[in-house]
């Protein structure tokens, strides 16, 4: 019988190597990312934004652990190809419907990898005049070379490897892995 690491361990013809962070480190460091957010909130209203699709698995379990009132909503930024267009641009395919002005944004991100894409974000989202903006991510690579805003909360330095699991895909495939693989 395969074991369910095994079953899990090919999808879409790719196969993971090895798992880099397994569930039991996951929902400790998750755990503890929760306790530190709420005490970073004493006051006011806080509205905690995911990233989509990357941070959906990553942001159900990490409200849950956040113990004080707050608000969810989700943003879809399209990611441009062509390198052509100027960095100030983010589109949006789903723009949160929830008043930002004057909240407490907490921004979750699956992984800062270049960082551009939370860079556009960040320039966009300020615009709107929260009350604070942060940034909470699952995985930070340290690979960027600027960042507008350099993520408040980090749940783990990654290797400067490709990773999925968790949220994560490769060519849109292993976001429901429990854990974090590496394909090497
Ligand atoms: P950035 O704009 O280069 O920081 O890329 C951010 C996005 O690229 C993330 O939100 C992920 O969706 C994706 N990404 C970057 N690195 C990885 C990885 O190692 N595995 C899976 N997705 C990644
Ligand atoms: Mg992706």
């Amino acid at each position: 019988m395969l074991s369910s690491t095994a079953s899990l361990k090919q999808s879409g013809g790719t196969e993971f190597k090895r798992i880099v962070f397994d569930e039991e480190t996951i929902a400790g460091r998750v755990r503890e990312l929760g306790r530190e957010i709420a005490a970073a909130y004493p006051d006011g209203e806080l509205l905690v934004l995911g990233l989509l699709k990357g941070s959906f698995i990553f942001l159900s379990d990490l409200v849950r652990r956040i113990e004080r009132p707050l608000q969810v909503d989700f943003l879809v930024a399209a990611s441009y190809g062509a390198e052509t267009i100027s960095s100030g641009n983010v589109r949006l395919l789903y723009d949160p419907e929830t008043e930002l002005r004057g909240k407490h944004i907490l921004l979750v991100e699956d992984i800062v990898d270049t960082g551009k894409t939370l860079n556009r974000l960040v320039k966009l989202l300020r615009a709107r005049e929260p009350r604070s903006l942060e940034i909470c991510a699952l995985l930070h690579k340290h690979l960027a070379d600027h960042l507008e805003l350099e993520p408040r909360f980090v749940g783990f330095d990654a290797p400067q490897i490709f990773l999925m699991g968790y949220g994560l895909d490769h060519a849109e495939n292993f976001r429901n892995l429990p854990y974090i693989a590496s394909l090497t």
